[in-house]
């Protein structure tokens, strides 16, 4: 008989669902489809707002993804109780989007569930979160895409050996 494959699902969740998060989606996407593990890792991402909720990213987070190959189409969403439920790691981009979503979290199980996504940052790394570009310049922009690229790889292997097991 045909064993069924292990899936694990990802939710990245940000302040507004339409920078840092849809970005994080938008490459570890990418990063996925080459592995060839689109059917067993999913992913999707949320805000804690809602007040962007069914627009697409932020232009200015898309034009700088866009010049890196990387197609920012997911709209905007407020993270939901289902979520909890739904998703395997819920990987928060900063210390507020941390506290917000275990004040979200509904059991000991989903609060387990909740990742800091600077654990999956290069050793050298001299961020210890990623930072809100939404208030600032272009710099802010790339540096969330360079933080992301590191951390998506990493955490591509990490998620890859949980696959395994
Ligand atoms: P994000 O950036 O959390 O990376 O999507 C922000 C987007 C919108 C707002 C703040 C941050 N806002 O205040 O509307």
């Amino acid at each position: 008989m045909k064993q069924k494959k292990k899936k694990i699902t990802i939710l990245f969740v940000c302040l507004g669902n339409i920078c840092r998060s849809p970005s994080a989606e938008g490459i570890m996407k990418q990063l996925v489809l080459k592995a060839g593990l689109q059917e067993q890792i999913i992913i999707d991402s949320a805000g804690i707002l809602d007040c962007h909720q069914g627009k697409l990213s932020d232009a200015r987070m898309r034009a700088h993804a866009t010049r890196r190959g990387y197609q920012l189409d997911s709209k905007s969403r407020p993270v939901v109780s289902k979520d909890f439920f739904e998703f395997d790691y819920i990987i928060g981009m900063d210390d507020r989007n941390i506290a917000d979503l275990q004040s979200k979290a509904i059991d000991l199980e989903s609060l387990a569930k909740i990742h800091r996504m600077a654990e999956y940052f290069g050793e050298a790394s001299l961020f210890d979160h990623v930072p809100d570009p939404y208030y600032g310049g272009a710099d802010g922009f790339e540096t969330v895409l360079d933080l992301l690229e590191d951390a998506c790889k990493c955490l591509l292997t990490h998620v890859s050996l949980d696959l395994d097991k």
